[in-house]
């Protein structure tokens, strides 16, 4: 195994779960060996058997869909689920870390902390790009996973091709490629390149393009080594049959989902354009995403005014500098957005007035 040398010595030894729908994998049959009711479900519809483990029909039809191998695909209850699962497998706690660049998506930083990894923190520059002089100082031979988030979450904006080549050329852990947001942005997927690098990790989700999110389904994509050791440490049913069953019909209308981000990217276009043209606007970050990083005078108030109109945004003070991130809506949604911020300008220039 060409991994084993990077995974923890516990986890490459590790005997694991044998599920009775492991042992038999069939579909016909009288199944007394998982402990099911026999007689049905308490609902209509039946749901009294076990999953598939391993989601073999998704997979097949997936791995036509993205041009890889079914061994190359895991599946998980969200892409967090991934995340997690590659830290536990790859970092030692206490002794071995994981490398992000914030401000990019929080949950790699939780996961590194509830399983009590180290976090190295590298800031992508001021427009938001990987400082790759920064990163390549900062490994260290307890470096496991760098964590590249492109597009990146919040800020929107897809990471330099060439920085993260440069990474995954030189780094030797996992390079983790988080592209929750690809099918929004005009640079195409890494997937092509997993032969190349076989020790890069993509994570991708049917929660944002897909509208799929309440199912809970993130996909990761990697050399057949490393989704078996996924494999191996997952919770045995870790996808349930309405996930199963539901996305497994949705695979066939992928057109679908290409004309919902079509509409997605023709809205994101006119709400940059009218949140422009307010004056408390400071600058909106280029997007390669759904939805839009504003930096904003009095940030902090217009948040807290939105969400007083029932308009819930996501306050990023904290992360970037006066900034508010905002999901592209529908039209109706976002129309609504823009007269409820010139409301706001109505009122705050009436109380100047008034002093
Ligand atoms: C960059 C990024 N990765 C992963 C996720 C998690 O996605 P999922 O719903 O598949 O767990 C999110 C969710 O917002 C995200 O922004």
């Amino acid at each position: 195994m060409f991994i084993q040398h990077l995974l923890r010595p516990h986890i490459a030894k590790l005997e694991p779960y044998s599920s009775a729908r492991d042992e038999y994998s069939g579909e016909e049959g009288i199944f007394l060996d998982a402990n099911e009711n026999p007689i049905g479900s308490v609902t209509a519809a039946m749901y009294n058997r076990y999953p598939d483990p391993y989601q073999k029909k998704i997979k097949e039809k997936l791995a036509v869909i993205k041009g890889v191998k079914p061994e190359n695909i895991f599946l998980g209850n969200g892409s967090d689920e991934a995340i997690d699962l590659l830290i536990r497998a790859f970092c030692e706690p206490y002794r071995e870390s994981i490398l992000i660049m914030p401000p990019t998506y929080g949950m790699y930083e939780v996961s590194a902390n509830i399983n009590a990894v180290a976090v190295q923190k590298v800031p992508l520059d001021t427009n938001f790009h990987i400082d790759l002089e920064a990163v390549k100082k900062a490994i260290t031979p307890q470096t496991k996973i760098i964590f590249i988030c492109s597009p990146n979450n919040p800020s929107g904006n897809l990471l330099s091709q060439e920085a993260i080549t440069e990474i995954l050329e030189t780094f030797k852990g996992i390079t983790l490629i988080d592209e929750a947001y690809i099918d929004f942005s005009p640079q195409a997927s890494w997937l092509p390149m997993l032969e190349k690098y076989p020790r890069m990790v993509l994570i991708q989700t049917f929660s944002k393009a897909w509208g799929l999110a309440a199912l809970r389904l993130g996909m990761a994509f990697a050399h057949s080594e490393i989704i078996a050791v996924l494999n191996k440490i997952k919770p045995p049913y870790n996808i349930s049959k309405t996930t199963q069953d539901l996305v497994w019909d949705s695979l066939q209308y992928e057109r679908f989902k290409n004309e919902m981000v079509e509409r997605i990217l023709e809205q994101r276009k006119f709400l940059e354009k009218k949140l422009t043209a307010f004056d408390f606007v400071e600058k909106i970050y280029p997007s390669d995403a759904n939805f839009l990083l504003v930096k904003m005078r009095n940030a902090q108030n217009i948040f807290e005014y939105l969400l007083s109109q029932k308009i819930i945004v996501r306050n990023r003070v904290k992360v970037a500098a006066g900034c508010l991130r905002i999901s592209v809506g529908t039209k109706e949604e976002n129309q609504q957005l823009l007269q409820t911020l010139q409301e706001y300008v109505n009122i705050n220039s009436k109380k100047i007035r008034l002093w």
